[in-house]
């Protein structure tokens, strides 16, 4: 399809700032990435941080992704020699797509003229910590990073936010990136969704690719809402409705949700570890989808401004909806019915959504 074409690079971009104990950056807006987590040394960052930027390089550097990259890293200084070490394995990856590798630790160099920007890191959760703090310490991230956007990106750049509370974050962002379109910002909750479709799949014992148009409502947080009343499952060749294939409706009305909605934290408990694999490949599947469109009456879930939508979701939130996707244009699939059951789940996670915003502005204007 694309032989003989001349293909434009595509910069992309990636928000890598590190914790690193013995600095004290973290003062000064400086984040810990969520795949970490707090107590980890540095050895495990720097391997936390491989898997996600080789795995997002390799495959937006893929065949099947056709689009030339030059991967700009943004780190603290202590962090240096860590990316470097990321920039020589990324080399010897020999990526087809891949056209250059930039780290730095200067916002100037990290946002400029970028076409696209994944800010992974955020302030994680601490111990004791009150979910207020958590808020006052990721507007302060955000409002920064929103900032160096506006300021340096292209104003065509797509940004996606996975740093949790991704949401908010992205919202905080947005609103500090005045002059870049708010449809140009989404955060990730298709981790969630891929989640959904695979925890179906198993249940139908059928492989992932055979699930679709399940839907995360909400915010990617323990109140997220995944619904299959609107996916399907390729059962041997004939496509039947979720509740059909599964055949347990206490199930996908009890456990099911549940577990998808829960899922990081029993990463988490498991690995001691934030997800990282499955992160990274939801952010892959994420852009890929951006660049690349959906494919015919398919549909994905992202956050994204929930402006004009027609579930009746207050407008001034970045909320995860069904969304087919277009010459990079993202439209919410608009006039699903919904049931009583669903309207509650996804006013509950809008509620949560709602407070978590007023809180965020309310630091945002101090
Ligand atoms: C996930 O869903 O795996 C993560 O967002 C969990 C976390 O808090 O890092």
């Amino acid at each position: 399809m694309l032989q003989g074409a001349r293909l434009h690079e595509m910069k992309v971009f990636e928000w890598l700032l590190t914790y690193h104990p013995y600095t004290s950056l973290l003062s000064c807006q400086m984040s810990v990435p969520w795949i970490l987590p707090l107590s980890c040394n540095s050895d495990l960052c720097g391997c936390c941080f491989s898997h996600i930027v080789l795995f997002t390089a390799d495959t937006l550097c893929s065949p099947s992704c056709p689009q030339p990259i030059i991967l700009i890293l943004l780190d603290i200084p202590p962090m240096l020699p860590v990316l470097d070490g990321v920039v020589m394995e990324l080399q010897d990856c020999a990526l087809p797509l891949l056209r250059e590798v930039i780290p730095t630790d200067k916002v100037e160099v990290g946002f400029k003229d970028l076409d696209a920007a994944i800010l992974v890191g955020s302030m994680p959760r601490k111990e004791g910590m009150e979910r207020k703090d958590l808020l006052k310490a990721n507007v302060a991230i955000f409002k920064t990073q929103g900032a160096a956007l506006d300021k340096y990106a292209k104003k065509t750049v797509k940004v996606l936010v996975v740093g949790n509370p991704a949401n908010t974050n992205c919202l905080i962002a947005s609103k500090s990136a005045p002059s870049i379109p708010k449809e140009n910002f989404s955060c990730l909750t298709r981790l969630d969704h891929n989640r959904a479709c695979s925890q179906v799949a198993m249940r139908c014992s059928v492989s992932a690719d055979n699930v679709k148009n399940v839907i995360i409502w909400g915010n990617h947080s323990s109140t997220q809402y995944p619904d299959v009343h609107h996916a399907k499952v390729n059962l041997h060749g004939s496509e039947v409705a979720a509740y059909e294939a599964v055949k347990d409706d206490n199930w996908l009305r009890g456990d099911f949700i549940s577990t998808v909605q829960q899922r990081g934290a029993a990463v988490i408990k498991a690995r001691k570890l934030s997800s990282a694999m499955s992160a990274a490949k939801a952010i892959c599947d994420h852009m890929r989808d951006i660049w690349f469109g959906t494919k015919e009456g398919e549909f994905l879930s992202m956050g994204v401004y929930a402006a004009g939508n027609s579930y009746g979701i207050p407008d001034d939130l970045i909320y995860s909806f069904p969304v087919q996707i277009k010459n990079k244009t993202w439209k919410i699939v608009d006039g699903l019915p919904i049931n009583d059951f669903s309207r509650a789940k996804m006013d509950a996670t809008a509620s949560e959504l709602v407070e978590e915003r007023d809180t965020a502005l309310d630091f945002l204007s101090q």
